[in-house]
């Protein structure tokens, strides 16, 4: 059996700290029932002594997760931040005080403004002060990934001494090689007396966008906590992302002899749920949970994922909750992509007829960046209205605006291949084309109905015309046409209703 990694999430600590990221306390107690489902094994519900919002944030989640999860309030090595995070976490039932402080030269020197001595001597006092208050006392060494590898033994040692039964070793800045990180924990593991008895935790932020790499790299050498985000959200670029720590470890689980308790299956609802609450969008090529993570679009992928989704996919996109790998079909889609969407959707076409509808397939994916169910469905009825009409259309081209006068040309193709042009004007460039087809077929008819509806999605939607022309003996045909230009639907739709009239058949 691998050794078991607990999950720390940080969402509603370090994930809100992102600028814009802020959450209300009703807000959080749905993020951190999600974060239940998942079974973290750990909550960090906030920072208690940094606002009332945030104690009553502490409060509330503590009491929603019971036994379910330990829940950590964070302090500075301050004591007055220790009380506040204790009184947070007053009724939790597995309550959590991490508290700690800078370690580095540069935080020492510019920021805290104390010697190495004075450093250990507050680490020491505060994992003592929480001490009073629960057991189970989190240390962070901030800023430890730019700190001197021995003093930063020194600290831990001291504060492992102390009572710590978590010792977190933060790369607060995202700096660190993964190899370095985790040569680092391979230090502390082989050179702090005590360390085999407390959990170590990695804390690594995505500046160089290595977080993920940095915190495997620290559980391949010692680490068995993990500390992350959804969607890796946290200050300035971020934190390691909970989705991509879970799948790597999931991945790679018998190399790096560890695996998570993690239902995988909810990362994709929690990914959704703190971009919707925080507003933060997820970039669609986003690891695990990005709208195009399990999307296949360049025909060379689809044809291989469809023969085996095993050729383009590590991750099966059920595992992550995430439905079934995607199709796009776009101009670089192949035959296999059409004719398999077109299977899903109830059609079975091959040999010509598949090719037929594969080349107007690509003249809308020309147009059009992707195109939906509905603009195949209209492409398929299309296909279909074309075959044994009498007329079909080569080209159509209008002018129109102010002071223009609306000027159609128009040239259709008969069932010999003969093709007529006629350019006519009308009072609107669609009364103007519709004269241009009457001249050419010359069949008297009146035009009783004429209505437009958008069919599919995005600004480049099909529009979808719908006309009713009355014959000479009253009968009534009904035509239709649908393209991203509504002059083509328009002229689509006339040409089909006539072409049903010559034919005489519904
Ligand atoms: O990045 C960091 O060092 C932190 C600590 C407070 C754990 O967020
Ligand atoms: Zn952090």
């Amino acid at each position: 059996m691998t050794r078991k990694i607990a999950i720390f999430d940080t969402t509603l600590r370090d994930g809100e700290q992102s600028p814009g990221a802020s959450m209300n306390t009703e807000e959080k107690l749905v993020v951190a029932r999600q974060l239940l489902r998942l079974k973290v094994d750990v909550i960090e519900a906030g920072f208690p002594v940094s606002s009332p919002g945030d104690f009553e944030s502490v409060r509330r989640i503590a009491e929603l997760a019971g036994d379910d999860a330990v829940v950590c309030g964070l302090s500075r090595a301050v004591e007055r931040d220790i009380d506040v995070a204790a009184e947070a976490l007053r009724f939790a039932k597995r309550p959590r005080i991490q508290t700690g402080i800078g370690v580095s030269p540069s935080h020492l020197r510019d920021k805290l403004r104390i010697s190495e001595e004075q450093c250990v001597e507050r680490a020491v006092h505060a994992v003592r002060y929480a001490k009073r208050y629960v057991d189970d006392v989190q240390f962070y060494a901030e800023d430890a990934g730019r700190s001197d590898y021995a003093f930063l033994a020194r600290v831990i040692e001291a504060v492992i001494e102390a009572g710590a039964t978590v010792v977190n070793i933060p790369d607060t800045t995202g700096y660190s090689l993964p190899d370095e990180f985790g040569a680092r924990i391979a230090y502390l593991m082989e050179n702090v007396r005590g360390i085999e008895n407390v959990v170590v935790s990695a804390h690594c932020h995505n500046d160089l966008g290595m977080a993920t790499a940095l915190a495997l790299s620290a559980v391949r050498n010692g680490a068995s906590q993990v500390e992350c985000t959804i969607n890796g959200i946290g200050e300035r670029a971020g934190n390691a992302a909970m989705e991509e720590v879970v799948m790597g470890i999931r991945m790679h689980g018998a190399e790096l002899d560890a695996h998570t308790g993690i239902d995988a299956r909810e990362l994709t609802k929690a990914s959704r749920l703190v971009s919707s609450i925080t507003g933060m969008t997820v970039q669609a090529n986003k690891a695990i949970v990005g709208s195009n993570a399990f999307a296949h679009s360049s025909g060379i992928h689809q044809d291989g994922v469809l023969k085996s989704r095993e050729t383009y996919e590590i991750i099966d996109p059920s595992e992550v909750g995430a439905g079934v790998s995607q199709i796009v079909l776009t101009a670089r889609s192949g035959h296999a992509a059409l004719k398999h969407r077109l299977e899903e959707l109830g059609y079975e076409f091959s040999g010509e007829e598949l090719d037929r509808l594969y080349e107007a397939f690509l003249a809308m994916a020309d147009k059009k960046k992707e195109v939906y169910d509905e603009d195949l469905e209209s492409l398929v009825n299309e296909v279909e209205r074309e075959e044994g009409a009498v007329y079909t259309l080569a080209a159509v081209q209008v002018s129109c605006g102010f002071p223009l006068r609306p000027t159609a040309t128009v040239t259709l193709r008969d069932a010999e291949g003969v093709e007529t042009t006629v350019c006519e004007w009308g009072t609107g460039p669609i009364d103007a084309v519709y004269k241009a087809i009457d001249k050419i077929v010359g069949v008297e008819n009146d035009l009783s109905e004429f209505s437009v509806q958008s069919i599919s999605r995005g600004i480049d939607a099909l529009g979808e015309v719908t006309v009713r022309v009355k014959a000479a003996g009253g009968r009534v045909f009904t035509g239709r046409g649908a393209d991203g230009d509504i002059i083509v639907s328009s002229t689509k739709a006339y040409l089909n209703a006539l072409n049903r009239l010559l034919s005489n058949r519904f």
